[in-house]
């Protein structure tokens, strides 16, 4: 059973009119493996504008939503919002929502749930910090991130990507060495054959970020459990196209 090399762009909150414009004409030059899914993360602000111009085989997620549909909730959006301006995914669970934006496994899961009731694609970010890295915690960290989300997702493992991304390898310019991202990979996939089905360990699609550059890319791609990258720093950059292209 194969599955489909997925990258994500995750431009976080930068870029301008002109810059988007820029990144996405390059992304029209490409060329891009037609065998590869590509999904850019953009500003919500943005998420209408840049849907405009971005071409059909290239999909636009928003990088957080609330819980619920409407109502007041000063600042949010929802996925119905993003459903209606043309998003096709959300990013739930990015560190940095999780860091800075105080964002617990329990909030992050309620936002999984709705997300994915509302038609949304999922890419569900976990991964733990240096310290629990150097304390050995690792697989604790992650098993207990995607079991938080397990009654979220119940059966929508089809529209959902894993994003594992150590936290002390985003935005570091540190990657995880392929070795390393590759174990943790293989273990989720066990665990998630141990914990949900063989099944959904098989199909799931695990998604390596972390400061991805062209130039790490074509070697995490080859490990056998590594399916795709959510890509930050690389993603605003022309060498976002290599990364794309990693998997050929
Ligand atoms: P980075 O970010 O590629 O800049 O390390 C990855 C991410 O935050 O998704």
């Amino acid at each position: 059973m194969s599955r489909r090399f997925i990258v994500g762009g995750n431009w976080k909150m930068n870029g301008d009119k002109d810059k988007i414009t820029e990144i996405v004409s390059n992304l029209m030059r490409g060329p891009l493996d037609p065998n590869a899914e590509v999904v850019i993360g953009v500003p919500s602000i943005y998420l209408a504008y840049v849907k405009s111009i971005m071409p059909d085989n290239i999909s636009v997620a928003a990088q957080n939503c609330w819980k619920v549909p409407n109502g007041a909730f000063t600042g949010e959006v929802s996925p119905a919002m993003i459903l209606d301006v043309g998003g096709e995914w959300v990013i739930l669970g990015h560190s940095e929502r999780r860091t800075i934006f105080n964002e617990k496994d329990d909030l992050i899961a309620e936002k999984v749930a709705h997300a994915l009731d509302t038609g949304l694609n999922v890419i569900a970010c976990i991964g733990e910090s240096l310290e629990e890295r150097e304390s050995g915690k690792t697989e604790e960290v992650v098993f207990r991130q995607i079991k938080a989300l397990l009654p979220a997702i119940a059966d929508n493992w089809e529209n959902v990507v894993l994003a594992y991304e150590p936290v002390w390898a985003i935005g570091t310019g540190k990657t995880a060495t392929p070795q390393q991202a590759q174990d943790v990979h293989a273990s989720l996939r066990h665990w998630l054959a141990l914990n949900v089905s063989p099944d959904v360990a098989q199909n799931v699609r695990i998604q390596y970020g972390g400061s991805v550059t062209a130039a790490n890319a074509k070697e995490l791609a080859a490990c056998s459990d590594i399916d795709g990258f959510l890509v930050g720093g690389a993603s605003l950059k022309p060498e976002f196209i290599d990364i794309v292209n990693a998997s050929q």
